[in-house]
């Protein structure tokens, strides 16, 4: 009977509790909107740039790519995560113009991901460089964002991560409106992608999340085949 109620709280209640809490926190703090960094407004939840400091710590990524600038600060938290690690790049973009993000490791380019351009211009940056973090915050529509899964995963380096956030969308009832958000993407690019699955751990760690099942991790080996290409029965391609 212990267990019996143990395993409920745990599938339902536990679940329920950390949805209200984000949705509390998200009232108060108007969705972290006005979070900053050295006075740079950074728009993300702390408990999730926390666990993007500590992979980035990790990894030691050489490059990472952001799509969805904003005013800047996550790109500047990040130069300076680099700073300590002592290399790297960070790649970032939005459709709108941003001021004064000033530093010798964050190139900042102005357009819609999902653009030739823009695509272009990250695998340069990727080329010959690994590991490669990629982190996907601009439009968070679930067509855009399969979109935006498609194009830049192949740059993602075995054993990296593709961080797809705000799935929160399509978990908290008052932002149905939005929907439908990155839940469909990711589970729609699961499907055609063996290579790729769901970090629960790194998703998990501090409960209260923007980003359910956004942490996807690269395989360090290459024994999957997706099933776009089993059907097509093409070799597989590891950019
Ligand atoms: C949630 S904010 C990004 C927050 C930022 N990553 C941060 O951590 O502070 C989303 C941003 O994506 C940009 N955006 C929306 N659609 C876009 C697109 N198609 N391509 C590039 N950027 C886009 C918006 O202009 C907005 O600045």
């Amino acid at each position: 009977m212990k267990k019996l109620l143990k395993s409920a709280y745990a599938r339902f209640v536990a679940p329920a509790i950390h949805r209200r809490c984000l949705a509390d926190m998200m009232a108060a703090s108007a969705d972290f909107s006005s979070v900053r960094w050295e006075g740079r407004v950074l728009w993300q939840n702390p408990l999730d740039l926390w666990r993007i400091h500590e992979s980035v710590l990790e990894l030691r990524p050489r490059l990472i790519v952001e799509t969805g600038t904003n005013e800047g600060g996550t790109a500047l938290y990040l130069a300076h995560l680099l700073d300590q690690i002592g290399h790297g790049r960070i790649l970032t973009m939005d459709i709108k113009e941003v001021d004064g993000l000033d530093h010798p490791r964050v190139r900042f380019i102005r357009g819609r991901s999902i653009d030739g351009e823009a695509v272009e211009t990250a695998r340069a940056e990727a080329a010959g460089r690994s590991p490669v973090l990629v982190l996907l915050d601009s439009d968070h529509s679930a067509a855009y964002v399969r979109e935006e899964m498609d194009r830049y995963a192949p740059l993602v380096t075995p054993g990296s991560w593709l961080l797809v956030q705000n799935g929160v969308i399509d978990q908290l009832p008052h932002l149905r409106g939005t929907r439908p958000g990155p839940l469909p993407a990711i589970r729609d690019f699961l499907r055609d992608h063996p290579d790729f699955e769901v970090d629960h751990e790194r998703c998990g760690r501090y409960l209260l999340t923007h980003h359910p099942m956004g942490w996807l991790r690269r395989a360090q080996t290459v024994a999957a085949t997706s099933s776009r290409e089993r059907k097509m029965g093409s070799p597989r391609r590891f950019e």
